[in-house]
């Protein structure tokens, strides 16, 4: 079968079958990033989303209409005057649950801020009721102009999930912000978005700081004292807070996971490494979420050169030392009135117990309790846990995937910051 699934979607089409599934229009508008679109078309349709491609007569110089008919098995136009009797210009935004504009160019978040209907694709925009996602690429200029930078604000303002552009190679050799993030990531992005429904981005405005990963307590050159975190508890964090408008900066302890769509993410090692991002990103933030799991301890003594075994001694005893405890300091050092600073614990036994004396002990407003193990939690998909909050809370969350405990813990802040 074809992978990319254009012609089985015409077919369930035509018997009725894609009644069920949730309507998406892709808009896409001409710039070179156009190509990665089909990706995200891909990922779409191949998750049950019924994808009607959008594109402007200018994307067509990048990708042709043909291409886009095939992958989604949809006819395609540009313009309001094809079948005219099917009113198409309001319909399509009508019968959308999702619009996401991948890649959104200067010229196509402009003609949205200020209402411009001068082709299908800016029509839909305007008859759409449903969440809109935009994913803009430009060149660094374009996106820092000013004349940007207000478009984009009025547009967030409305509502709109506009996602902060990667960092890297452009369409030349040169380098800077404005790459469209990649594919997957967007993907996440509008399943997020689309699970939320017409509730509003409640983080649109805000700025928060999540640490994710486990830190490496270097003991020589080539070995270090580590933990089994795999991060992807506060990716998802990062990943959800973004969806919900947040500007995100995402402090990563060595984790090998993609950088999540509009996230800002920040490389470390150590924990005092860890701390310094930290305190740095905290200090505007609206809140903080410290899901990393921090080394307690660190070696005392760091050997320049790789330690040697000798075959007639015992091996010297590791000496330790304590790392700071950034949880207790970010929260005693409020870095701005009302920031929420989340933790997390992970216990073995007495978890409640344990829990409500860890919250206590570290000052912060909220923790997130789960049980730890040989098979539960580290590097594994799901998640269970209670969130107890320094009110004296106490919300549980079911046994599932880690985005839907990264929903609660984001509930609770946006409670709070209310
Ligand atoms: N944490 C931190 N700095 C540290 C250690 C932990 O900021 N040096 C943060 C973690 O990111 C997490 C929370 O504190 O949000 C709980 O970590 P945990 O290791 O469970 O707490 P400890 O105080 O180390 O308690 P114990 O080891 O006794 O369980």
């Amino acid at each position: 079968m074809e992978s990319y699934g254009g012609p089985v979607a015409e077919v369930r089409g035509e018997t009725g079958r894609d009644v069920d599934k949730p309507k998406v229009v892709l808009g896409v508008s001409g710039g070179i990033a156009a190509y990665k679109a089909c990706e995200l078309l891909r990922r779409l349709t191949e998750s049950g989303h019924d994808v009607r491609v959008v594109p402007t007569a200018s994307a067509l110089h990048f990708v042709g209409a043909a291409t886009w008919s095939a992958l989604s098995g949809k006819p395609v136009s540009t313009e309001v005057w094809d079948d005219v009797h099917e009113v198409p210009h309001v319909r399509i935004g009508q019968q959308a649950d999702l619009v996401v504009v991948a890649p959104a160019t200067t010229d196509l978040l402009a003609k949205a801020a200020h209402g411009l209907a001068d082709d299908l694709l800016t029509n839909t925009l305007l008859t759409a009721r449903c969440p809109v996602v935009f994913a803009p690429a430009m060149h660094t200029e374009m996106w820092e102009h000013p004349a940007t930078r207000e478009n984009v604000a009025t547009l967030r303002r409305r509502g709109a999930v506009v996602i902060e552009p990667a960092v890297g190679r452009l369409t030349g050799v040169d380098t800077g912000k404005g790459r469209l993030p990649d594919p997957a990531e967007i993907f996440e992005v509008c399943r997020r978005v689309l699970a939320r429904g017409v509730r509003e981005p409640d983080l649109t405005g805000r700025h928060v700081v999540v640490s994710a990963g486990g830190t490496r307590e270097p003991l020589d050159p080539v070995r270090f004292l580590g933990n089994r975190s795999s991060g992807k508890q506060g990716y998802a964090l990062a990943r959800t807070a973004a969806a919900r408008g947040a500007r995100v900066t995402l402090i990563a302890a060595n984790s090998a996971l993609p950088d999540p769509a509009g996230v800002d993410v920040v490389s470390v090692g150590t924990a005092v490494q860890l701390r310094e991002a930290v305190l740095e990103a905290a200090s505007d933030a609206d809140a903080v979420v410290m899901a990393a799991a921090v080394a307690d301890f660190r070696p005392a003594v760091y050997a320049a050169g790789k330690i040697k075994k000798k075959d007639d001694r015992e091996p010297e005893p590791i000496t330790l030392v304590r790392n700071p405890d950034i949880l207790a300091e970010i929260s005693a050092e409020r870095a701005r009135a009302g920031q929420v600073v989340v933790g997390f614990a992970a216990e073995t036994d007495d978890v409640l117990a344990n829990g409500r004396a860890k919250l206590k002990r570290k000052g912060c407003d909220l923790l997130v309790v789960n049980e730890v193990g040989e098979r539960k939690t580290f590097g594994s998909e799901e998640n269970e846990a209670v969130v107890l909050g320094a009110d004296g809370s106490e919300t549980p969350v079911a046994h599932g995937p880690k985005e839907a405990l990264a929903e609660t813990v984001w509930d609770l802040v946006a409670e709070r910051l209310r």
